[in-house]
């Protein structure tokens, strides 16, 4: 028996993400959860979610949606170019706001709307962090303003192996020296992952958004536990590139890596310098072959921790031949079911999501801050394009 009202929730964006939301919302217990409506672009993809998901209401236009008084909060599954307007709009119509990561990204929303790609992904570094922070400063301002709650969707926080490690570090009092931790895999296939207009930017912002939040994060509780003060980042250096167009594998009649970035980076490597002296070690790339990998090795001056989100040995598996699994999911990105393989038990377990989405439904219901929240995610767009212009300037960069 639930002790709460329902919370009542509408997707806007009917893709990937939110599938994996409708999935995990789902799934969420203890509370009274039901998805009301969600909006698309097309009437099709929305029409065709809101069927497979048992969901009321079906729009093209989300402004619908933040007009239901029956709509507790939103949960925006859209491009990084809607993020801001959405959330603006959402706070002022009083709805609690969720925004999946990043928070807000640079895609020549100052721009003119014909504005070629290239102009786009030529601006220089310096002016994009100062646009993206500003983006994502406005998204807080807005929900603080209207007296809502900004949720930042960053799995990472929330990762089994992860917030176990945080709990453990807080009962150990020890002090994070460094950590190491990146987010891998051989590439996206989604045509807008390659085009800077789309994503604001390559592997950085698209998958090493993870790590650098969960380091944030994990910085700034210790220094809340230590001190009551978070420890915060203050300075960045990067180096970022394009792997496929090493001449051997641009070459190569057939690539197991993507290739055709057009123009952003696949590859990525940041260090990040906190306020105490420690350092966060950060990789991303569209480059590396056997699945996802998303790992983040955290050492003390009392010990250490690897956590593993993907892959990690819960299950192994071995076929002699592809055609044994077939297609079969086994976890993300995986080229092949032959060999040696470890299938995920429950990926939205071990990726944090349902946690996740546990935590933001429990946030609304009993009116409590989430612990993944909008600063963090103006945060991270700071370290993140702050690393862009340290890689484009070819130095260390102050936040
Ligand atoms: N681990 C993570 O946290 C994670 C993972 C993946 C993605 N993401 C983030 O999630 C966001 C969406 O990515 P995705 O992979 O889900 O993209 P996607 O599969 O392309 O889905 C985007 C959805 O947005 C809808 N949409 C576009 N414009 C809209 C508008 N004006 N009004 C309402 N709906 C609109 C699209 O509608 P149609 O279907 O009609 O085209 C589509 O359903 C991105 O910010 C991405 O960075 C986060």
């Amino acid at each position: 028996m639930t002790l709460h009202p329902p919370v009542r929730l509408a997707l806007i964006g009917a893709g990937f993400l939110a599938e994996t939301r409708a999935r995990c919302y789902a799934q969420v217990h203890g509370y009274d959860v039901r998805i009301v409506a969600v909006a698309a672009r097309t009437s099709e993809r929305a029409n065709a979610f809101a069927a497979r998901h048992g969901i009321p209401r079906a729009t093209t236009d989300y402004r619908e949606l933040l007009a239901l008084p029956e709509v507790d909060a939103v949960d925006l599954c859209v491009p990084n170019h809607l993020h801001r307007p959405i959330t603006e709009a959402a706070a002022a119509a009083g709805k609690q706001v969720i925004c999946t990561k990043p928070l807000t990204a640079y895609v020549g929303q100052d721009l003119a709307a014909d504005t070629s790609d290239g102009e786009i992904s030529g601006q220089d570094r310096a002016h994009m962090l100062a646009v993206a922070s500003e983006d994502a400063a406005a998204m807080v301002a807005a929900c603080e303003r209207a007296g809502v709650q900004l949720m930042y969707g960053e799995n990472w926080v929330y990762a089994p192996s992860i917030s176990r490690a945080a709990g453990l570090i807080a009962h150990s009092r020890g002090a994070i020296v460094e950590m190491r931790g990146g987010e891998c895999h051989n590439g996206s296939h989604s045509p807008f992952s390659k085009i800077w207009r789309y994503t604001g930017g390559g592997a950085l912002i698209r998958l090493g958004a993870h790590p650098i939040g969960a380091m944030l994060h994990l910085k700034a509780q210790e220094g809340i536990a230590r001190d009551g003060v978070p420890i915060r980042p203050v300075s960045v250096s990067a180096e970022v590139g394009d792997l496929s167009q090493i001449p051997a594998v641009a070459a190569a009649e057939q690539s197991w890596i993507v290739r055709g970035w057009q123009d952003v980076e696949n590859w990525a490597a940041v260090i990040l310098t906190f306020s105490d002296g420690s350092r966060g070690v950060v990789y991303a790339s569209d480059a590396v072959l056997g699945g996802m990998e998303s790992k983040l090795e955290i050492f003390l001056d009392n010990g250490q921790f690897k956590c593993n989100l993907s892959p990690h040995d819960l299950l192994q598996s071995y076929s002699p031949d592809p055609s044994v699994l077939g297609d079969a999911y086994l976890m993300e990105k995986v080229s092949t079911s032959a060999g040696w393989n470890t299938p995920l038990p429950n990926e939205d377990w071990s990726s944090g999501h349902l946690a996740m989405c546990q935590d933001f439904v429990e946030a609304v219901a009993e009116k409590r801050p989430a612990r993944s929240d909008g600063c963090l995610g103006l945060e991270v767009t700071k370290v993140v394009y702050a690393a862009y212009l340290s890689a484009q300037e070819g130095r260390r960069v102050e936040i």
